[in-house]
């Protein structure tokens, strides 16, 4: 059966999938990604786009309900209407468990990787505190109409909706009236409040007279007006940036340079890129994708007059703010430029230091392949890399990368730095195997014995304290108990005896045999595991 466009089919919305869509399979139709379900509930659903493989729908009755399900607090956020919100009709809770579930299901195709998940809350958002999910987005930009009218885009569609007051918009921006003023002439006009210092600015783009024209500049209730002219922001009114307030100190952040939207995503994540480095006195660390310096200037500080950071960031203005909000540590230094091109080998312009630590931030086309080969490679000395995505696809595929080149996934912490949406954002924890673990000849003698079946593949070390004491934080698991002497220790000791609670922590124990399964794609590079002949009947 083939669907048209506008026909509407009665489905069971199955899994979710990334994007804010969930699965229908009908049994006599190609798959439809429905949007305003939920998993499980039977829907009527209106086709609303058609290609060979698949169709799209939006919900527009629910015949069976997901407990899940909420009255959307938004209007708007319907079918056929704005498209900013995907979840407003899930609870908070049940949001979060479907993003976590999609960066399963990411990890678990792209990487192959079996790894427990849980979004958590930022401040503000937890359950039931009063309006927990709204009024957390500290940069809008609403599109403007033929007739001057500033709304929100509908999904996958150039028509503008007039929504008059976005409720997940912080209300610092919605007490700036954008929305009831007409903006003819005005491509879009976009609004960004820096929550700590209060300041705010407004960016106008297209066609615009100065102050005492059309847009009456000196009406606009915030900090700077400022007009987007190609690249650039010329200030109309005012500073072109806001001061902004993260880990305990002061950030100058131009108004056209990349911020965490969340008031509080950049402490979080702040906070886990510097847990998982652990950066000490000495060390060199590279932040790629550095923007103002948020992750450089928190490190920075650790690793001392004695240490290096060297920050890499493309956009002019957020390198001249990083150096700015860098310039207390003479040892912090930013390159401007392709992140790529500085890490190509015969390309660099500039020599990097070996460096012990990396973090990375990249927009959701995830990290370009020269860093993936750059940490790929063991002599450039990197042992820990934090890697802060917003696409769980893309970083899914670069963890898969990476495993594959003598990396372990440690950890995964997500954060829901956009409620009612899809969005997410992770800070992946991996680290580099000890040289030979994975690929080196060492590896062989310490192999004793494989076993399992397909998708629970075991590998049996016979020194397990040896292999693991040079893998602080990487998922492997020590099978307690199990003396060694069984045919197949890791089928019948060790992984049996193993609680589901310690699977992928890293535990390093004395005389106790360590196994790996599943995550052996992470612990060892699974290419390696296939072409080594192990012999299972071994003890
Ligand atoms: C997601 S932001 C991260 C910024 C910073 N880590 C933060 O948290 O504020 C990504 C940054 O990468 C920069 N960028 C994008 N492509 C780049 C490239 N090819 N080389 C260097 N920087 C790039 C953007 O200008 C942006 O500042």
């Amino acid at each position: 059966m083939t669907y048209r466009t506008g026909q509407v089919v009665d489905v069971t919305a199955g899994e979710v999938a990334h994007g804010g869509w969930c699965v229908a399979r009908p049994d006599d139709g190609p798959v439809i990604f429905v949007r305003h379900a939920l998993p499980g509930e039977r829907v009527l659903a209106r086709i609303t786009d058609v290609t060979t493989r698949l169709a799209r729908a939006e919900a527009i009755e629910i015949l069976a309900a997901s407990p899940d399900r909420v009255e959307p607090p938004c209007p708007h956020a319907r079918p056929g209407r704005c498209g900013g919100c995907d979840w407003q009709h899930a609870d908070l809770a049940a949001q979060r468990s479907l993003k976590a579930a999609v960066i399963r299901q990411q990890l678990r195709r792209l990487a192959g990787l079996d790894t427990e998940v849980t979004v958590e809350p930022l401040p503000g958002d937890a359950d039931g505190e009063p309006d927990a999910g709204l009024g957390w987005r500290t940069r809008v930009q609403f599109a403007v109409r033929e007739d001057g009218v500033a709304g929100l885009r509908a999904h996958r569609s150039h028509e503008v909706i007039d929504i008059g007051r976005c409720l997940i918009a912080h209300p610092a921006i919605t007490e700036l009236g954008l929305t009831g003023r007409r903006w003819e002439g005005v491509a879009s006009v976009e609004a960004l409040v820096a929550t700590g210092s209060g300041e705010r600015a407004v960016i106008i783009s297209g066609k615009t007279k100065r102050g005492g024209g059309e847009i009456p500049v000196s009406a606009i209730g915030a900090d700077s007006v400022l007009r987007r002219s190609g690249p650039g922001l010329t200030p109309l009114r005012g500073r072109p940036y806001l001061s902004q307030h993260a880990a305990g100190r002061d950030w100058r952040v131009g108004a056209g340079a990349f911020w965490q939207v969340h008031p509080g995503a950049a402490d979080a994540l702040a906070g886990a890129v510097t847990a998982w480095l652990d950066p000490q006195p000495g060390d060199v660390v590279l932040d790629l994708y550095c923007g103002t310096g948020l992750f450089a200037g928190v490190l920075a500080p650790a690793v001392g007059p004695g240490g290096t950071v060297i920050g890499v960031e493309a956009d002019q203005a957020a390198v001249r703010d990083a150096r700015h909000n860098l310039r207390e540590w003479p040892w912090a230094r930013v390159h401007r430029g392709d992140v790529a091109a500085l890490l190509r080998p015969e390309g660099a312009r500039v020599a990097l230091p070996a460096a012990r630590l990396v973090v990375a931030d990249p927009p959701r086309s995830g990290l370009a392949r020269e860093i993936v080969e750059y940490l790929g490679a063991p002599e450039n000395g990197a042992v820990r890399f934090a890697y802060v995505s917003c696409d769980p696809a893309t970083l899914a595929r670069d963890i898969g990368l990476l495993t594959a080149r003598g990396w372990a996934l440690s950890g995964l912490r997500a954060f829901d730095a956009f409620p009612m949406t899809h969005h997410v954002e992770c800070v992946a924890s991996l680290g580099r195997l000890r040289a030979g673990l994975g690929l080196g000849g060492a590896l062989s003698r310490d192999v004793v014995a494989k076993t399992g079946d397909a998708g629970q593949q075991a590998l049996v070390f016979q020194d397990a304290q040896r292999l693991g004491a040079g893998l602080p934080g990487v998922p492997v698991l020590l099978a307690e108990g199990g003396d060694g002497r069984r045919r197949h220790p890791g089928r019948e000791g060790a992984l049996g005896d193993l609680p589901a609670q310690h699977r992928g922590q890293a535990h390093v124990g004395s005389g106790v045999r360590f196994v790996a399964y599943r995550h052996s794609r992470t612990v060892l590079d699974w290419q390696y595991c296939q072409s080594q002949r192990f012999d299972t009947s071994r003890d």
